[in-house]
């Protein structure tokens, strides 16, 4: 082995790949913070949209430039009816994640200049983004079932009109309220696989739309944004709280990844898991409990009796499903959920990608064979 392969991270752990002023994550202490600001401060104060603000543009607004942030994002939300009827063209049985991306992929049709020196490109990028993501993903959820898309409301708020769009119906104020704060916690996450992703594609100078169409492709994986949708799985495969011992016992045995737990950073259990447990309380206090959250805490229990000790404890995906369920959102909507939230930081990561922008080419140590002789077909 050579003195590089030694060096050689396998998935980049700890290894900077940027400097950022965005979010600050101290997995030891559990704290989180965007622009320095603590997550749960954020989570009790403030709103998703006032947050993305703070996110992408480093402060937080005053209170014109927060009125008229929203009142933009408000009058954007509307798709244009050629990606809607795109979108009628998408098979029902795809997985909205897919739909999901090549549907902001096709914003960039629209958009496409490119003009990525411009303050005024870039601003109208952010707010189409934001705008369009949540109304992209209601409209595929109402196509897939035969009906069509209906049109936001502007009397709602953001995480108000993303229910109703979704469940045809007006939420519930405290629904409202808590789906807001869930964006809130989910808007951004330091150099994760996603953002990652977008800073390369960023890199290149492409299009913000083709940016975010490639973080959206790379949070759908399930060892990613995708294990809230197998959290839930795992809840009704389980069944019970006495099969949570013996299923966890099966698991700990073959080595299988128990989703929702576990974090490359987080040793301990990630700030975001406690706020959204509380939520999750809050929410069946209102509207009744459901016995998934006792199978929940006793999959907590188990867990941290027997891989504590490895740093292994809830992340965010594992209470976000059972706050999501309650809210009425299908379980294959949960990863499009969180990139609805995760836009805002990857809209953070690509500005400041641009404002500092060095194209990623990294190296890779060469592992193969040289001066091989090809050999003819017919020998082979
Ligand atoms: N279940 C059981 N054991 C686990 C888990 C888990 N979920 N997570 C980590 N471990 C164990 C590993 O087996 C390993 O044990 P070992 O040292 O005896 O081999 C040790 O803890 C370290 O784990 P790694 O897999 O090396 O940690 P890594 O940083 O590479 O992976 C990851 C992090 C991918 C999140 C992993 O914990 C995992 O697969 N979790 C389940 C999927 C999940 O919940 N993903 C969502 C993450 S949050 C997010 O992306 C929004």
């Amino acid at each position: 082995m050579s003195v590089a392969c030694v060096e050689f991270k396998p998935g980049l752990e700890g290894v900077p790949a940027t400097q950022s002023s965005i979010s600050y994550v101290d997995g030891q202490k559990g704290i989180l913070e965007y622009r320095g600001i603590n997550i749960e401060e954020l989570a009790k104060k403030s709103s998703f949209l006032e947050t993305s603000y703070l996110l992408i543009w480093g402060r937080l607004p005053d209170k014109e430039e927060l009125e008229s942030f929203e009142d933009e994002i408000l009058h954007n939300r509307r798709i244009k009816y050629r990606i809607r009827d795109m979108m009628k063209c998408f098979p029902e049985t795809g997985h909205p994640m897919d739909a999901l991306q090549t549907s902001a992929a096709a914003l960039g049709l629209f958009y496409s200049r490119r003009a990525l020196d411009s303050q005024e490109y870039i601003r109208i990028a952010v707010v189409k983004l934001l705008a369009n993501i949540p109304t992209m993903v209601a409209a595929f959820e109402l196509m897939r079932k035969g009906n069509d898309p209906i049109k936001p409301r502007d009397d709602l708020d953001y995480a108000a009109n993303f229910l109703y769009m979704l469940n045809e119906r007006e939420p519930d104020p405290l629904a409202a309220k808590v789906f807001d704060v869930c964006l809130t916690l989910h808007a951004e996450h330091t150099i994760n696989a996603s953002t990652f992703s977008a800073m390369v594609t960023a890199s290149t100078l492409t299009d913000p739309y083709g940016v975010i169409a490639s973080a959206v492709g790379t949070l759908a994986g399930p060892l990613h944004g995708g294990a809230n949708e197998d959290v839930i799985s795992m809840l009704s495969k389980i069944g019970t709280v006495e099969n949570v011992r013996p299923y966890l016992e099966k698991c700990f045995e073959t080595k299988a990844k128990i989703m929702g737990f576990g974090h490359r950073v987080y040793k301990v259990k990630d700030p975001r898991a406690t706020i959204l447990q509380r939520l999750v309380v809050e929410l069946f206090e209102k509207f009744g409990y459901d016995k998934y959250y006792e199978i929940a805490l006793e999959i907590e229990k188990v867990v941290e009796e027997k891989l504590g000790h490895k740093g292994v404890y809830p992340n965010v995906d594992f209470y976000s499903g059972l706050v999501y369920r309650k809210l009425g959102i299908p379980s294959d909507l949960f990863t499009p959920v969180f990139a609805i939230a995760r836009v805002a930081g990857w809209l953070a990561h690509w500005k400041e990608q641009l404002e500092a922008n060095r194209i990623f080419r990294p190296t890779q140590i060469y592992s193969g064979e040289h001066n091989i002789n090809y050999t003819p077909i017919h020998e082979r």
